[in-house]
């Protein structure tokens, strides 16, 4: 049953490897990186490959070199990094599930795991409760490859019978890795920022809100999600996954509480517009109904771990 992750060093990857790992064994979970060069420990856990997977042929080897049985492909370029590089996000958003779809197919694997996003959604969808199935137009090119990817991954399902499974990922809050691109990175900097500096300066406005959860509860959905038996899978573009909604004043107010002398301010840039475009909470009553999604963590619990593991982090760094 070797699984494959792609985008494994990235801040999904980091955690979904290691969750997949406790669960399968070590050997059964080939992370593949790209560029950025994985810490000694990540090295050290487990099999590690490299490739650009915009070659079909890198990809198709590796799936035959470990006779892989699902992928876990989270290969991307996020919201931020899309927009400043729209082409590059095209290409590496869609070339790269087509080519793992297409593989998939050839090589009959079992299942094939793909992230979207809230970034599917745009300006005219509901803010509140964002239904399962609504007006999806978004305003960015990752969430334009977030929208073809979904209906790439519906048709595999319809016209090929390949058991591929999708969640709408809200923004992901963790400790482990720190930065990728997103518009949601805000959430993650502000810890670091009042462990180091006791400021925080805020890309966005303080009112901004948008649909957040804290990186366990995402892997748990992960796992249960591609646990399910096959035919509770009633969406086949994506489930929306819903958790947590609070603003950036919210936020910062509940730092403020643990970490004394703490301060905040805003600079909103070129991401508030991404912000304001997405929802403020979502309804996951399908994911819910179809495979017993439920999530663990509230704020307050996501800031005290947190801030725990953020300093552990800088502490060990320094
Ligand atoms: N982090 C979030 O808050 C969030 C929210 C919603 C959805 N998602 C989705 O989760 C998945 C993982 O996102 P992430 O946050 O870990 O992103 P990330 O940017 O941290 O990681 C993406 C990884 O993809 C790799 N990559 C980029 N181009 C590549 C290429 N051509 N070939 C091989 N690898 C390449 C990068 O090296 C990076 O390690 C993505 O599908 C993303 O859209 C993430």
């Amino acid at each position: 049953m070797p699984l494959l992750v792609t985008g494994a060093v990235g801040q999904v990857g980091t955690d979904l490897t290691a969750a997949l790992r406790a669960r399968h064994g070590a050997d059964a979970v080939i992370a593949v990186g790209h560029r950025t060069p994985p810490s000694a420990a990540f090295r050290a856990a487990g099999p590690y490959e490299t490739v650009d997977a915009r070659d079909r042929d890198a990809l198709d080897r590796l799936i035959r070199k470990h006779r892989i049985d699902a992928i876990y492909h989270l290969v991307t370029l996020l919201s931020g990094a899309g927009e400043q590089n729209p082409d590059l996000a095209w290409d590496v958003n869609l070339s790269t599930l087509k080519h793992v779809l297409d593989l998939a197919v050839h090589h009959k694997l079992a299942q094939v795991f793909w992230p979207s996003s809230i970034a599917v959604f745009g300006p005219t969808t509901p803010r509140l409760n964002t239904p399962q199935r609504t007006i999806l137009e978004p305003t960015t090119m990752y969430g334009v490859t977030k929208l073809a990817g979904e209906n790439l991954c519906h048709y595999y399902a319809l016209r090929y019978g390949l058991d591929v499974r999708s969640l709408r990922y809200p923004g992901l809050i963790t400790y482990k890795t720190f930065s990728g691109g997103g518009t949601s990175d805000y959430a993650v900097e502000i810890f670091i920022a009042a462990i180091e500096r006791k400021h925080y300066t805020f890309f966005v406005n303080a009112q901004t809100a948008m649909p957040m959860m804290y990186m366990d509860d995402a892997m748990k959905a992960t796992l249960d999600l591609m646990a399910a038996p096959a035919d509770h899978i009633t969406v086949r573009t994506s489930y929306n996954l819903g958790a947590l909604s609070f603003t950036a004043a919210e936020l910062a107010t509940a730092v403020a509480r643990r970490v004394p002398g703490f301060t905040w301010d805003h600079a909103p840039d070129f991401r508030q517009a991404i912000a304001d475009s997405w929802p403020d909470s979502v309804d996951d009553g399908q994911a819910r109904a179809d495979w017993g999604w439920a999530p663990d963590y509230d704020l307050p619990t996501l800031v005290d771990t947190m801030l725990a593991g953020t300093a552990k982090r800088l502490g060990a760094k320094g």
